[in-house]
């Protein structure tokens, strides 16, 4: 019999990316806010607000989940510095509900947090590294992590990388799909170039969060990319991937963007870990990206 995973926050980049890529051996109940988004086999579809905790947990009691994926959040960091309450109702409230009642059910969790958990001074960040964020996104999300780490067992917190690729299903915060459109207009695309990552793709991050919620691993784990450098870098990188001139892609001061929130210098991970723990590889920039493309020209699994 397929096991049943919820996942929250389906109408966004990496929960679409797990409803695409989940198969038979699940059946899926996708939580969102909006209208269903893809019509498979193993999805159930569930539309409310996750900060309705009375439905939320009523959910919960009716699926009766044996993993919860917990992907939803207020996943913008330039939103979160401005909306402190909401924030924190979104991405610290909703993990501890969900923790409490994964706790009391004995259901595994695998609960998403950030690269911004770091204040960006070291770099190269191993799970063992203290948390310090510089942004009220990154304040929420240890804050989560906190209520998380605090169950018994069966519980893991993702520290995720930047995360790359074309939205599966819906929308969603992906950088590939704010920057696409610039370059087909023909216009030149400024990125800050003093910010340093481990990009992931959307492929291997939704099968790495899959695999964990069937998996007896429990604790802290980080899904990266074996490559390291700086958003300009990567931009440039996928465009000229892409067939784009390498020259529409040119660096910008961060400085000269309004209203941006604190971002840590060099936010990169370590993933050796993820590497030993899990059987999906983490792949590099060109790896990653082909893999996406092969994907969507495939569909769902
Ligand atoms: N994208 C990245 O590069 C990246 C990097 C590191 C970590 N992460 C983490 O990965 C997770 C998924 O991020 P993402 O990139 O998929 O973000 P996203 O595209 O913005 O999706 C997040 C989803 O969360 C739900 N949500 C947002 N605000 C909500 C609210 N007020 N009430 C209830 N639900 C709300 C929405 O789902 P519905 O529309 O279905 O309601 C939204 O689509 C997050 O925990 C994020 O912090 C992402």
């Amino acid at each position: 019999m397929a096991k049943r995973l919820m996942v929250t926050g389906c109408g966004g980049f990496v929960a679409g990316g797990i409803v695409h890529q989940s198969d038979k051996h699940w059946e899926l109940h996708a939580l969102t806010r909006g209208a269903p988004l893809l019509e498979k086999d193993n999805v159930v579809w569930h539309s409310f607000d996750l900060l309705d905790t009375a439905e939320l947990r009523r959910v919960f009691r009716e699926v009766a989940p044996d993993a919860v994926i917990h992907a939803a959040a207020a996943a913008d960091i330039d939103f979160c510095q401005a909306n402190r309450e909401l924030a924190e109702r979104v991405n610290t409230g909703v993990a501890r509900e969900l923790a409490d009642l994964c706790g009391a059910a004995g259901a595994k969790l695998v609960s998403m947090s950030t690269d911004n958990v770091y204040d960006g001074e070291k770099g190269r960040y191993t799970e063992v590294d203290p948390t310090s964020p510089i942004n009220w996104y990154g304040e929420t999300k240890v804050m989560a992590e906190q209520a998380v780490s605090a169950m018994d067992a069966g519980w893991v917190v993702v520290r995720v990388s930047l995360v790359m690729g074309l939205p599966m299903l819906g929308a969603g915060n992906s950088f590939l799909s704010r920057m696409l459109p610039v370059l087909e207009r023909g216009e030149t695309l400024g990125v800050p170039d003093m910010e340093i990552r481990s990009p992931l793709d959307i492929v291997t991050a939704a099968r790495a969060l899959l695999e964990l919620a069937d998996n007896d691993y429990s604790g802290y784990l980080q899904l990266a990319g074996n490559d390291i450098l700086n958003r300009f870098e990567m931009v440039r990188r996928l465009a000229v991937e892409l067939g784009y001139p390498a020259e529409r892609v040119e660096p910008k001061d961060p400085v000269n963007i309004p209203d941006r929130a604190p971002r840590p210098r060099d936010a990169s991970l370590c993933n050796d870990k993820a590497k030993r723990v899990l059987k999906t590889p983490m792949r590099g920039l060109g790896d990653g990206l082909a893999l996406i493309l092969a994907t969507q020209k495939e569909g769902p699994a």
